[in-house]
């Protein structure tokens, strides 16, 4: 159930308008490894057929000091027979009529960025976000019963390389519910819970006294577990950055002050945060600068198959693909593990720490 908050922006499209976009985007021929040719399709076709009003906001947003937390977008296109889900080793076409789904999301991102996928988040330039029996206890996309609490994507990435390789957003859009569970998406808008913290816990959570760490896939990959002592808080009061995620083992603190701090803004994102059972259709996209998101732990329902109901599409955005160019495998999607080593900025602290 979502609950309405003045910060954040909805769109909701009228069946005429989504069947205008599904006629623009059904003929295109979805390229997994998102390629130039693909990209340019998509690209000409969002612009086309979504509505001005639409894409007048998203062009605000893209030119705004003060862009909105969270976009939310009612009555899009997907495909209409949806069979199963995929595991992480397989492609969503299996499991649909088409591949409209993934049409949209691009087109989504497109208007707001650049999308990209990294190989070891999805094979694929959309990634397919299913509960899977493996993963259950993972802090991941495929988990569900550990809680993947507020967390901005990727935030050590904007410290470990010469450029900001930290998502600007992330894109969730909905293709099957949990028929049994209520399974919450959380957004939190950092803004909002700055406001509830007093000047001196704000001057902590500026200071560099944290070590944020990478997300748990990519740090056999990278060799590496953490960032220098960074803050959790750069930029202007009125429109800061946040460098922070609350689930475990995910910032390493050895002062008792900066510790108590960091409590209290996850006490404070925590209650500023708005929780979304993203439906079918419906998409949500999270300015990854200044709103955390996290996913709630839940008891899976699985088809016949033994594959998770509940059915996600995510894909990563950037404004600067260029930041990425030391490790691009093919198209669209990057591999850290390829020349990483030339890249990470030469920082004191040690590589790893347990
Ligand atoms: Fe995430």
């Amino acid at each position: 159930m979502f609950t309405t908050c003045s910060q954040y922006t909805e769109i909701t499209l009228t069946d005429k308008e989504r069947l205008n976009i599904a006629e623009g985007l059904s003929d295109i021929k979805y390229d997994p490894n998102g390629n130039d040719n693909y990209i340019c399709d998509v690209r000409i076709s969002a612009y086309r057929f979504f509505p001005e009003r639409v894409l007048k906001i998203f062009e605000k947003e893209k030119a705004s000091c003060n862009p909105s937390p969270c976009i939310v977008i009612n009555n899009l296109p997907i495909d209409d027979k949806i069979s199963g889900s995929p595991s992480f080793e397989e492609t969503g076409l299996s499991y649909k009529s088409g591949t409209l789904s993934e049409n949209t999301i691009i087109a989504v991102s497109l208007l707001l960025g650049e999308p990209y996928s990294v190989k070891f988040e999805g094979l694929e330039l959309v990634n397919n976000i299913v509960p899977h029996k493996n993963h259950l206890d993972k802090y991941t996309g495929l988990g569900s019963k550990a809680e993947l609490d507020l967390h901005i994507e990727n935030s050590a990435l904007k410290f470990i390389f010469d450029d900001d390789c930290s998502p600007s957003g992330v894109l969730l859009l909905g293709l099957r519910q949990d028929p049994n569970a209520s399974v919450n998406t959380y957004f939190s808008d950092a803004c909002l819970a700055l406001k509830l913290l007093d000047s001196e816990t704000l001057k902590i959570l500026k200071s560099p006294l944290f070590n944020v760490k990478l997300p748990y896939r990519w740090r056999e990959i990278m060799k590496r577990t953490m960032t220098a002592k960074v803050p959790l808080i750069s930029g202007p009061d009125h429109s800061p950055r946040i460098h922070a995620a609350f689930y475990p083992d995910m910032v390493h603190i050895d002062d008792k002050e900066a510790r108590a701090a960091f409590d209290k803004f996850y006490y404070a994102l925590k209650k500023v945060s708005v929780g979304i059972d993203i439906k079918p259709g419906q998409l949500v996209y999270v300015n990854n600068r200044f709103s955390l998101h996290a996913r709630g732990s839940f008891d899976p329902t699985y088809d016949e198959n033994g594959l998770g109901y509940r059915w996600l599409q995510r894909t990563f955005i950037t404004q600067d693909l260029w930041a990425m160019r030391d490790f691009r495998l093919t198209g669209r999607i990057y591999d850290p593990g390829l020349t990483m080593i030339k890249s990470i900025v030469d920082l004191e602290e040690p590589l790893t720490v347990s």
